[in-house]
């Protein structure tokens, strides 16, 4: 729908942003100075003690110095009434008295159409509501007072009852001299196929209206009181106003509770979200007599950045909250997630509050398990994984369920997550299944000596550090680009450090001052001994050939191999400080796991050799400059030396 022009800018002035506004916070009257229309409050798009929202009457505008939450009334209204912009218009052209642009004839139709609907919805709540406190509803009555339910909670629920006459509904709404078409474009009552006479699709049940997130009501449930009912539930047809999968039960109240309310909890049924809400936990949702969609997800976010699902503690309700995890993977967002409160087997929320209490719920929702913990026992529930079949399929199955998730930030910390918890469970358990075996503790013994021992791993780090110390003093136009890399990357060696620090200072200088400087400060010899380092001398660029652009792609690439050696470093670390009682076939598979890494880095030292192609006698420095770096390593670097010459040995 389009509006004239002029007719925004007509309803701005006409209304308070601070009445707008007043009628969702509290004002800090102290810091606010009404005379100027310059107030502040607790901001209600995020969760504050001190006021940082301001409203600005006179300029129309809000912003939360806090969330950075800002716009004009209508943005107001369109974010906590949850309505698109027109619908955010028309509530505010109404209280401002300004009359609405006429529509098109067909959307003015549709509209109105709706509209003959929904007072037939109204009519039908109060139709029931009645017929619960009139005589033919003692039943009802009894029924409700054995769920125990206040009459307070159901009046706020609007509980009714369907009498048990075939009619009843649709002689009443005849009387109020609604067409029968309507009637039936409700879903309230049904023409049978064989064109029979109309009646009404409730009968002897308990009434719940279904509620849009305007507060309108669009469908009903309705629940049977005796146990051999043929369904328990039945729930209005979709229709002209209710598409199940795109509502959900409670949501306007709940969405008005989270302004006081931290969690917003996901419940399985209608009796759940009631139960909940008569024990103060008002910000309470269900989806209607089907699983979750991913319309209901985008709804939940909409209020919600980490709602509580709280799903059935019997196996239906677990499965229900597996296949959630399916639904939930490829949305979820940094700060868009789902936790799951966990019943106990064989209770739902209601069942739960009325035996334990709610502090028992609160706990659940305090507690309340990660989307990545419930996938992760998901996979691994009654699973054994003492052997590497069992671990492969496991790794698989993990895999392939964060493949799904499209945040790519996210699914590197799920990755992350998962990592940890293979390592911690598979230990602890395997610690209890195998402690007692002798023999896995002395293959562990020898696991772990034999992979340490090839692993010459300080050397492998000590000849990277030299390489890069070696390009810096050789192209010192890279010292000043690198230099953030430089600094934050781990540094073995002190002496390194030490050279390093100097070689930082003299970023400015050519490189024929910076190995004067050098050279003072340490000494011909030693300058002249880190590039004659093995690693370091077959390396073109460190030679004759004057390759800036090699110097620096050698650079990050040995910078990124630390990094990764520092990451397999803490791996095996683990592997080694753990007992030999721990030590079994999941260390084992762990250090399978390293060695694969590590082997992948030897293999692209390979390729450095291959790409560098050395010649015979090695690339040589010019002889002034060969005696300059002579006696380096002697002096600074004592222990890189003696590692090499072992390895030569
Ligand atoms: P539950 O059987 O858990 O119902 O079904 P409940 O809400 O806890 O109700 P009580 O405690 O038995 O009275 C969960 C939801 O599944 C839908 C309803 O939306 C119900 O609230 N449902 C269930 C149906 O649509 N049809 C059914 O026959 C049963
Ligand atoms: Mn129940």
């Amino acid at each position: 729908m389009s509006l004239p022009p002029g007719f925004l800018e007509e309803l701005r002035a006409r209304v308070s942003v601070t009445q707008v506004v007043g009628r969702k916070v509290s004002w800090d009257l102290k810091k606010s100075n009404q005379s100027k229309g310059d107030m502040w409050a607790p901001c209600p798009f995020h969760k504050e003690k001190t006021a940082s929202f301001h409203v600005d009457d006179q300029k129309g505008f809000y912003y939360c110095f806090g969330c950075h939450a800002k716009g004009d009334a209508i943005s107001f209204v369109k974010e906590t009434e949850n309505v698109n912009f027109i619908e955010a218009v028309e509530i505010l052209a109404k209280e401002a008295g300004l009359q609405m642009p006429e529509q098109d004839p067909q959307a003015k139709e549709k509209s109105s159409y709706r509209d003959e609907l929904f007072k037939i919805m109204d009519l039908s709540v109060r139709f029931y509501q009645r017929s619960l406190s009139s005589a033919k509803g003692v039943r009802a009555r009894e029924y409700i007072n054995s769920r125990k339910l206040t009459s307070k909670i159901i009046d706020e629920f609007e509980l009714g009852f369907a009498p048990n006459s075939r009619t009843e509904l649709f002689d009443y709404l005849l009387d109020k001299n609604i067409p029968e078409q309507q009637i039936i474009d409700t879903g309230m009552c049904l023409r049978p196929d064989d064109g029979g006479a109309v009646y009404d699709r409730f009968r002897d049940r308990i009434m719940y209206p279904i509620r849009d997130s305007r507060g309108r009501c669009i469908a009903f449930g309705g629940r049977a009181m005796s146990q051999n009912a043929n369904a328990k539930y039945l729930n209005s047809p979709e229709t002209k106003l209710f598409e199940k999968g795109r509502s959900l039960y409670n949501f306007s109240t709940a969405r008005s509770a989270l302004r006081t309310q931290s969690s917003l909890i996901v419940a399985e049924g209608y009796m759940d979200v009631i139960a909940l809400s008569q024990a103060s936990f008002k910000a309470s949702v269900a989806p209607l007599g089907t699983a979750i969609t991913k319309d209901q997800l985008a709804l939940i976010w909409r209020i919600s950045p980490s709602p509580v699902v709280a799903l059935d503690g019997d196996r239906a309700g677990v499965n229900a909250a597996y296949r959630l995890i399916d639904l939930a993977l490829p949305l979820i967002e940094t700060g868009k997630t789902i936790k799951f409160a966990l019943m106990p087997e064989g209770y739902d929320p209601d069942d739960l509050i009325k035996e334990r209490g709610r502090d028992a719920m609160q706990n659940l929702v305090d507690e309340a398990i990660s989307l990545a913990d419930l996938l992760w026992r998901r996979e691994t529930e009654g699973l054994s994984f003492d052997n590497p079949e069992a671990r492969a399929a496991l790794d698989k199955k993990l895999d392939q369920a964060l493949s799904n998730i499209r945040d790519r930030q996210l699914k590197y910390h799920y990755q992350q997550h998962f990592k940890d918890l293979k390592w911690t469970a598979f230990i602890k358990k395997s610690g209890k299944n195998f402690s007692g075996s002798q023999n896995n503790a002395n293959a562990g013994k020898a696991v772990k000596g034999s992979f340490i021992a090839n692993s010459d791993k300080k050397n492998f780090i000590s000849l990277k550090e030299t390489v890069i110390l070696a390009i810096l003093v050789r192209y010192p136009s890279l010292i000043e680009t690198n230099k953030e890399k430089l600094t934050t990357m781990e540094w073995n060696s002190k002496h390194h450090v030490l050279l390093l620090g100097e070689i930082l200072n003299m970023g400015h200088l050519g490189y024929k001052d910076l190995m004067e400087n050098l050279q003072n400060k340490f000494g011909d010899k030693a300058l002249g001994k880190l590039f004659k380092q093995n690693h370091v001398n077959i390396i073109p660029c460190l030679g004759t050939k004057h390759d800036p652009q090699q110097a620096q792609s050698i650079l990050s690439d040995e910078i990124s191999k630390l990094e990764i050696q520092r990451g397999l470093d803490a791996e095996l670390e683990e592997v080694v400080n753990s007992s030999d009682k721990e030590l079994d076939e999941t260390a084992f598979w762990r250090l399978g796991q390293a060695s694969k890494v590590r082997q992948s880095t030897n293999n692209s030292e390979k390729d450095d050799h291959v790409n560098f192609e050395i010649a015979p006698n090695g690339v040589k420095l010019d002889r002034e400059e060969k005696s300059q770096f002579d006696a380096l390593l002697e002096e600074i670097s004592q222990d890189t030396f003696n590692k090499s010459k072992n390895r030569e040995n």
